[in-house]
């Protein structure tokens, strides 16, 4: 069986979130399982000059984007094991460090899903099976694969599964554009109709011959209102063929115990480390020295459905009611900028904020903080929750999505973090409460960081129902 996933971002090349990380650690994970699995991604700017260096050029097509006639480059780069496609065209994907954002997305991505499809008979070697897409970016080739390419022979036994990272990015355009742009006629319309405008998701979600997401809690939620974003009713007439699949994490790229970007490396065993990843982590913000004090840690894009309002109906108050100290990296919305920066001014040895992206200090944090803060207002997987408790940093969390499926409250002596479902500051703040009594018993607080430590997110599990999945669909 040989899988092509198709992506926009995948570690080490290129990264905006969680996706990058699942395309930079799945496949490798099948192919550890005897899976033949490539990648295949733009070649997007933002792809750092020595990446580029190790890449091989194979060959260059002419695509057709509706009326168009486009250059196509294919290059290749193998990394631990995993070769790599990178379709280029700089008139698409010259763009700068932005990835998405730009006024001709539409036009982009359909050109990506097309010179997918149209290079395949040209990739040496591998004629794959199954076309693994990934979110709004990649649904045109599930569309096209129904429309263009499924009769013809070379593509008759493909089958593409689609799946969504997030429900909330969609991909939506005018109507106008179907055959300009999308180079679709207009009785596919349909295909990708929703609310009388194009709707690219929409479009994967009908065309795929199968769907999943990132959790199985996900998978239900997105059937609701309150978490479908307008595609809940499309989702419930296809529910046939969706699933929910937890993702993993690359256990070997994040580990305590050999992590070259923290102070001191530990392991479950030998805790010690972890203490003076604590101290150095008080000291690069400039808060109070103190070994005792719970270290609460954020790594977060500042967004609205990362539950940022519920911290902060909360975090003042947290801070003024105990001596724990708080650490936050993350950019996002203006309001939530503010407000850590008037936390960290208002409490200045206890609260430190970075607004940046900084992946070495995210581990500093992981390392040092004793809770890690993680309250989404809907998250289909998430990947911090994870990474935090092999790092020891213990889970608060809200009960949703995949923080749901890989969280569970230690309330009853067993769990690996504390847990709330109320959409709500007051419901934050009482779980709070709870984990900082936590901590307060020094011995127990060990045990739990032990058992957190001992959770195994590793791709394993979630490979294997990957491959099950494929094997559905052949
Ligand atoms: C998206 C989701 C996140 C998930 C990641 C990888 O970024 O928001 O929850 O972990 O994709 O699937």
């Amino acid at each position: 069986m040989k899988v092509l996933f198709v992506t926009s971002e995948s570690r080490p090349f290129v990264a905006s979130g969680g996706l990058a990380d699942v395309a930079g650690s799945l496949p490798q994970a099948l192919r550890k399982r005897v899976v033949g699995a490539r990648v295949i991604l733009p070649m997007h700017d933002a792809i750092a000059p020595e990446l580029r260096e190790n890449m091989k050029f194979i060959t260059n097509i002419v695509v057709p984007v509706a009326w168009r006639r486009q250059y196509c480059g294919l290059f290749e780069a193998k990394h631990n094991g995993v070769v790599y496609y990178f379709l280029d065209n700089q008139y698409y994907f010259k763009r700068g460090a932005k990835l998405y954002g730009h006024y001709d997305d539409g036009e982009r991505f359909a050109f990506f899903a097309r010179a997918v499809l149209e290079i395949l008979p040209h990739l040496p070697d591998f004629v794959p099976d199954i076309l693994h897409c990934n979110d709004w970016h990649c649904a045109l080739v599930p569309v096209y694969h129904t429309t263009h390419y499924g009769k013809l022979p070379f593509y008759q036994h493909m089958r593409t599964l689609f799946t969504i990272h997030n429900i909330e990015y969609q991909g939506k355009y005018d109507m106008a554009i179907l055959g300009d742009v999308f180079g679709l006629c207009p009785q596919h319309a349909s295909l990708v109709e929703h609310n009388g405008g194009i709707n690219l998701m929409k479009g994967g979600i009908e065309c795929a011959h199968a769907v999943n997401t990132v959790s199985e809690s996900y998978a239900r939620e997105i059937l609701t209102p309150e978490y479908g974003h307008g595609l809940e009713d499309i989702l419930a007439q296809r529910q046939f063929k969706l699933t929910g699949i937890l993702n993993g994490i690359d256990v070997q790229g994040q580990n305590p115990a050999d992590d070259p970007h923290i102070t001191a490396n530990f392991t479950a065993d030998d805790l010690t480390g972890k203490a003076a990843c604590k101290a150095a982590l008080q000291a690069e913000f400039g808060l109070d020295a103190e070994p005792r004090v719970p270290l609460i840690g954020i790594v977060s894009r500042l967004a609205a459905h990362k539950g940022m309002a519920y911290i902060q109906g909360c975090m003042e108050q947290l801070l003024q009611e105990s001596d724990a100290q708080l650490v936050v990296l993350g950019t996002g919305e203006y309001e939530y900028e503010n407000y850590f920066r008037y936390l960290a001014e208002k409490f200045s040895t206890r609260v430190g904020f970075c607004c940046d992206f900084k992946p070495a200090l995210s581990r500093q944090i992981y390392a040092g903080s004793d809770l890690f803060l993680m309250p989404s207002q809907s998250e289909p997987c998430g990947l911090s929750q994870m990474i935090a408790l092999r790092y020891g940093a213990i889970p608060v969390v809200r009960e949703t999505g995949g923080l749901r499926d890989s969280i569970t409250d230690s309330g009853n002596g067993n769990g690996n973090g504390f847990t709330f479902a109320d959409c709500s500051a007051e419901a934050l703040l009482i779980t709070l409460r709870r984990a900082l009594q936590g901590y307060a018993d020094e011995k127990g607080w060990q045990v739990l960081v032990r058992r957190a430590m001992a959770c195994d997110f590793s791709w394993g599990k979630s490979a294997g129902a990957y491959i099950k999945l494929y094997k559905s669909l052949l």
